[in-house]
Formats: structure tokens, C-alpha cells, sequence
């Protein structure tokens, strides 16, 4: 073949390709269907609103108040899907399907991840024709000054990703249709406007390599992830979550998992799974279990699934097994205590929704 015929060749594979991509375009689906995306969305707002108000880029008072609504009972964790996809929105132009994402469990999202961010309630509602669903865009502002141990892990082991965080101006939530949920969150520096908040860059921290650590108070770090603000204070199967989740990490270490499942991503997996600190493997110890059990994990560096030995993969399970109860028990004493609670306490009022409000008409539309 001449180049130019090569050349023509290559453009009409990308021509094609492009078509594919526009020929799939989707229609938007029937008005009540959009009717409840924007409930869902107009509920959202208005919580995140009030929970998650703009506030002091470093305060941690503000991030607990924020976590522990969201991580409740919340509008947000209500209409997540049982496994959200998340990340950054590395460009408007990328597809989901060809972007790196992290997939959460609702109690990762909204007790880790999206309260990191404030909101003023502004929002607004938009089909996506190519991947026919719909988008709620959220203004946000990123919380970049909070103490190392209160983000899940050290954002700032890759320059790029932290940057994207501290300049995110909004929160984009896709809302699937077919499952009325959010199939996946994304946070973009792609927005029409500037962070709710003015963000001023914080000093550069220094990753040291390791994405949990022991304080000198010999707790589990990030604080975030070994349940505090989550579970109480006062619950007494605290220290045996993390003395359980300790054993059952060195058995995963002894797996391979470790060597997959960090948020590095070694294995440049398109849909990453996280099992690096307490909360994280929570979220997925039943997954976890499961695909040990039908030694569909681990895998080794060309996918193929390698199954552990025998005493291997009785000692994960084992572990594993032992890290679920007591996250049971610890979840079952929670809502006793809740149950007492609301039981010794007068009908408290709802509040309100306040502050949501259609993106004003400065929010130009993408
Ligand atoms: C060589 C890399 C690699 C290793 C080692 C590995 N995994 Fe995976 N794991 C993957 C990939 C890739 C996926 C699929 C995610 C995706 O779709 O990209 C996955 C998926 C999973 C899932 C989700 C499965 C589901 O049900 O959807 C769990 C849970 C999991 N791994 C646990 C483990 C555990 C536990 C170990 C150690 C015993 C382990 N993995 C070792 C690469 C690895």
C-alpha cells in the first residue's frame, strides 16, 4: 500500500469509527423518566447543600458533619447503584467506557469520597447522548486542606490526580434511566464556573510509598478509613475491626491482592477494585470472599486466574470470615444504639430542604 493510500486507509478506520460513535447517539428517553432524574437530582442537591455547606477548606468539623449525614440514611446513598463507578473526569471528550474507574459501594462514596467536597445546591440536569444517560452536574469546591489522614488514601501519589481534585469545580453524577440510579460519579476541573469556594492550592505533600500508616497513637491511618466518624466512638467492636482487618490484610498481602488492588492500579485495570485499608475491603468482603472461594482471584499479570493453595486460601477465608462478623456485630450495635436513641429522644423535625436551585443561567450549557 503507498502511504497516502495508508493514510486514506487510517482516516476512514477513524471516520468509521467516529460514526459508530455518533450513529449510537441515543435519544432521550421519555419525559418520566426525566421527571425522575430531576427528583432524585433536586433531592441530592438540596442535601448536599445542607450537610456539606461551603465551608473552611480545612475543616475537619465541617467533613464530619458532611460524612456522617451522607453516610446515614441519605437522599445520596438512596439513589447510588450497589456498585458506582468513580474517578476523575480526565477529559469531557472521554467515554466512560474508556476511562480508568474505581468501583464503590454506597458506604465507600458516602462516607469517604464525596465529602471531600462542598456545595452550594446549585445543579442542573442533562442528557449525554452517547452514553444515554443523563448527567446531574453539581458545583463543587474540593476540601484540600484537611489533615493527610482524613482522604482515603494519599491523593497526592500522583501530581496530576491531586491537582484535578484541589481545581474540581463540579461533581457530575451519571443517572441511569434503566436502573434509576447513579451508575457512576465523576469529579471534573471541566465545569462552566469556578469552585464554589476560592481553593488556594495547598503546600505539596510527599508520598512515601504506603497508603495506610500507624500514628504515633498507634492508630490505623488514614484516620477515614479504619471507621472513625463512621462507626461511634464508643463502640466496643472498634479495636476488633482493625485488629481484624490487620490480620485479614497480611493474608491478602500473602495472596497477591496487594499487587493488584492499590489505588497505583499496577494492573491498569479499567474498573479497579480497592482492598488497602479497613474501610475499602468492608465494602467488598463479600466479593472478596466469593471470587476466593471460586479461586477466580487472584490472577496473575496476564488475567489468568491462579488460584491459591489450599492452606493459602483457607487462611484468607478464615480471616476474611472473621473480619465480616465483626463488622457485623459492629454495624448491629450501631443500630441498636441508633434504635435507643430515637426511641429516648422526642419526634425531632425534618428539616427542610434548603438552597437547591437550578443552575443559574450563568452555567452555560455543555
Ligand atoms: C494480577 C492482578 C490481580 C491480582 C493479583 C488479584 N486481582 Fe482481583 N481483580 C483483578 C482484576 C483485573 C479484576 C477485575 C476488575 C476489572 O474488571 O478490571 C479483579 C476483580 C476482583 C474482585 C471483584 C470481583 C467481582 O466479583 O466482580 C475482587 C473481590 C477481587 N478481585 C479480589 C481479589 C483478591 C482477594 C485477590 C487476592 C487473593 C486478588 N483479587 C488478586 C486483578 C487482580
Amino acid at each position: 500500500m503507498n502511504p497516502v493510500a495508508r493514510l486514506t486507509a487510517g482516516w476512514l478506520i477513524g471516520a468509521a469509527a467516529l460514526a459508530a460513535a455518533a450513529g449510537s447517539a441515543l435519544a432521550e428517553p421519555p419525559a418520566g423518566d426525566r421527571a425522575r432524574a430531576e427528583r432524585a437530582a433536586a433531592a441530592v442537591a438540596s442535601e448536599l447543600a445542607q450537610a456539606c455547606p461551603l465551608a473552611d477548606t480545612a475543616s475537619e468539623a465541617a467533613l464530619t458533619t458532611c460524612r456522617s449525614a451522607l453516610y446515614g440514611d441519605s437522599q445520596l446513598r438512596r439513589h447510588l447503584s450497589k456498585i458506582t463507578l468513580w474517578g476523575r473526569q480526565v477529559s469531557p471528550d472521554r467515554s466512560l467506557k474508556e476511562t480508568n474507574l474505581t468501583q464503590f459501594a454506597p458506604d465507600v462514596l458516602t462516607g469517604m469520597y464525596i465529602p471531600l467536597f462542598m456545595f452550594n445546591g446549585d445543579y442542573k440536569v442533562q442528557w449525554h447522548e452517547a452514553e444515554g444517560l443523563y448527567q446531574v452536574r453539581l458545583r463543587t469546591a474540593f476540601r484540600n486542606r484537611l489533615a493527610p489522614g482524613q482522604f482515603p488514601y494519599p491523593f497526592w501519589h500522583e501530581a496530576q490526580k491531586w491537582e484535578m481534585y484541589e481545581h474540581a469545580n463540579e461533581l457530575i453524577l451519571w443517572w441511569d434511566t434503566k436502573k434509576a440510579a447513579v451508575a457512576a460519579a465523576q469529579f471534573t476541573v471541566h465545569g462552566a464556573n469556578p469552585p464554589v469556594r476560592p481553593v488556594a492550592r495547598a503546600k505539596a505533600r510527599v508520598f512515601d510509598g504506603g497508603w495506610t500508616w500507624t500514628d504515633d497513637r498507634g492508630r490505623t491511618q488514614p484516620a477515614v478509613t479504619a471507621f472513625s466518624g463512621l462507626l461511634r466512638d464508643d463502640n466496643p467492636f472498634m479495636t476488633q475491626v482493625d485488629a481484624a482487618y490487620r490480620t485479614f490484610a497480611l493474608r491478602l498481602r500473602e495472596g497477591q491482592c496487594m499487587d493488584c488492588h492499590v489505588p497505583n492500579n499496577p494492573d491498569h485495570s479499567k474498573r479497579l477494585v480497592l482492598l488497602q485499608t479497613p474501610v475499602h475491603a468492608a465494602a467488598e468482603i463479600k466479593r472478596v470472599l466469593k471470587s476466593v472461594l471460586d479461586d477466580r482471584m487472584p490472577r496473575d499479570e496476564a488475567g489468568i486466574e491462579q488460584p491459591l493453595d489450599k492452606r493459602a486460601k483457607a487462611a484468607l477465608l478464615a480471616e476474611g470470615a472473621a473480619f465480616d462478623r465483626v463488622l457485623d456485630l459492629a454495624r448491629q450495635w450501631e443500630a441498636d444504639r441508633e434504635a435507643l436513641v430515637a426511641a429516648a429522644a422526642p419526634a425531632r423535625s425534618k428539616s427542610g430542604a434548603v438552597g437547591a436551585s437550578l443552575f443559574r443561567s450563568g452555567f452555560a450549557a455543555r
